[in-house]
């Protein structure tokens, strides 16, 4: 197969494009990236140099997006993933997650390939007990969330007017390797290693769903190749944690790998203004995929975790270059005057 992704150099599709070219000694892959402050072509330097990898720097809102280009299906990653950001300015999270889907959507009209659209658990909103199904209905509350839910209702839309072949996924929080530091996990281990003060929003006890990178690469993976157009796929690992337990858990384990002294990385705890319109909990039902197509996630917590902080611990030059620059002014703008040391 041929796979166009977007969003490529971004911190799950550069996953997934490892994921394919490394299971796959056939298929090709084609990256288009317009490489925001999120995309970053250093996730793919293994790779780089493959003759069945190539990288296009394009914006997935230009109309020619894919000119020139054969393909036999559309992976669409690419987005404005970052729920702060959202609050901050909602007007690119529409241009891109809604606007540049639609312009997906309309090459896939046009050349009659398939759809996958990566989607998220936030477009149901927040759950106080029990889990979100696939008939859950979408209860969006920050502009990111609502602008991936709009998203998500044009591919609906686009299947059953034009009969193209799509299908959806929605995924809880993700972590791993090459995830840009304005996220929990990553977060939480830099500030650690450089003894930064840890933002924690609110009383810290919202929840997230936390599955690793590869067992979300790897249930799109599935969706693609086993999906049912129309449908769609929830995904998670069942690994529901609330945010403070989950950052003393990734301190300790950072002071023991580093041999640093625990209580003074705890000490790093800064609980800070809650987020606005902060969801107390996410939690989804992976039945579904798990039944219908034989996807289970195989990496536990603890093991992520723990090869996580490995890799973040020693890939100093990738978080080196990323957390100057762009990321700082971001950082001070989010947590300057909310952080009391
Ligand atoms: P990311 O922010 O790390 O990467 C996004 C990538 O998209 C970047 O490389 C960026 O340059 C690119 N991009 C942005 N706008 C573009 C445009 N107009 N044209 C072309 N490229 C553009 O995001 P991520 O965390 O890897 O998320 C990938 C996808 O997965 C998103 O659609 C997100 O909504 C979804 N998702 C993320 C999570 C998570 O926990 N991170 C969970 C579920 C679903
Ligand atoms: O559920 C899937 C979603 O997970 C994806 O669609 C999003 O793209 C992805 O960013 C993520 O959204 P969250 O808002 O849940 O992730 P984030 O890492 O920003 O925050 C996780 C939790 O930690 C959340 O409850 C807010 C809290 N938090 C976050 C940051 C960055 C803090 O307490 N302090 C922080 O500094």
């Amino acid at each position: 197969m041929k796979l166009l992704v977007t969003g490529g150099a971004g911190f799950i599709a550069s996953n997934y494009i490892r994921h394919v070219l490394h299971t796959y000694p056939d298929y090709q892959v084609i990256n288009l990236d317009s490489l925001t402050y999120a995309g970053n072509l250093e996730n793919l330097k293994d790779v780089e140099d493959s003759e069945r990898y190539t990288f296009m720097k394009r914006d997935i809102c230009d109309s020619h997006v894919a000119d020139g280009l054969e393909f036999d299906a559309i992976l669409n990653f690419a987005a404005e993933s970052h729920v702060d950001r959202s609050i901050l300015d909602a007007q690119p999270f529409l241009q891109t997650n809604i606007m540049g889907t639609y312009n997906l959507l309309e090459v896939a009209r046009k050349r009659n390939c398939t759809f996958l659209h990566v989607s998220t658990d936030e477009v149901y909103g927040s759950i106080e007990d029990g889990f979100f199904n696939e008939e859950s209905p979408l209860m969006p509350n920050s502009p990111y969330a609502a602008s991936k839910a709009s998203s998500d209702m044009l591919v609906r839309a686009y299947v059953e007017t034009h009969k193209i072949n799509a299908m959806i996924t929605r995924c809880s929080n993700n972590y791993g390797p090459y995830q840009f530091p304005e996220k929990l996990i990553p977060l939480v281990i830099l500030n650690a290693i450089n003894s930064r003060p840890i933002p924690v929003y609110g009383d810290g006890m919202n929840v997230r769903d936390w599955i690793h990178v590869v067992d979300h690469c790897k249930a799109v993976d599935t969706v693609l190749h086993k999906g049912t157009s129309g449908r769609v796929y929830n995904i998670g690992s069942r690994n529901e944690q609330p945010n403070i337990d989950l950052i003393k858990k990734i301190l300790s384990k950072t002071a023991e790998k580093l041999d640093l002294d625990e209580n003074k990385l705890m000490g790093l705890i800064n609980f800070v203004e809650d987020r606005k319109g902060h969801d107390r909990r996410y939690a989804i039902n992976p039945l579904m995929i798990e039944k219908d197509l034989g996807w289970k996630p195989e990496m536990t917590f603890d093991e992520g975790i723990e090869k996580t902080i490995e890799w973040y611990t020693t890939n100093n030059q990738w978080w080196g270059r990323i957390i100057s620059g762009e990321y700082i002014k971001y950082y001070n703008l989010q947590y300057g005057e909310r952080l009391d040391t």
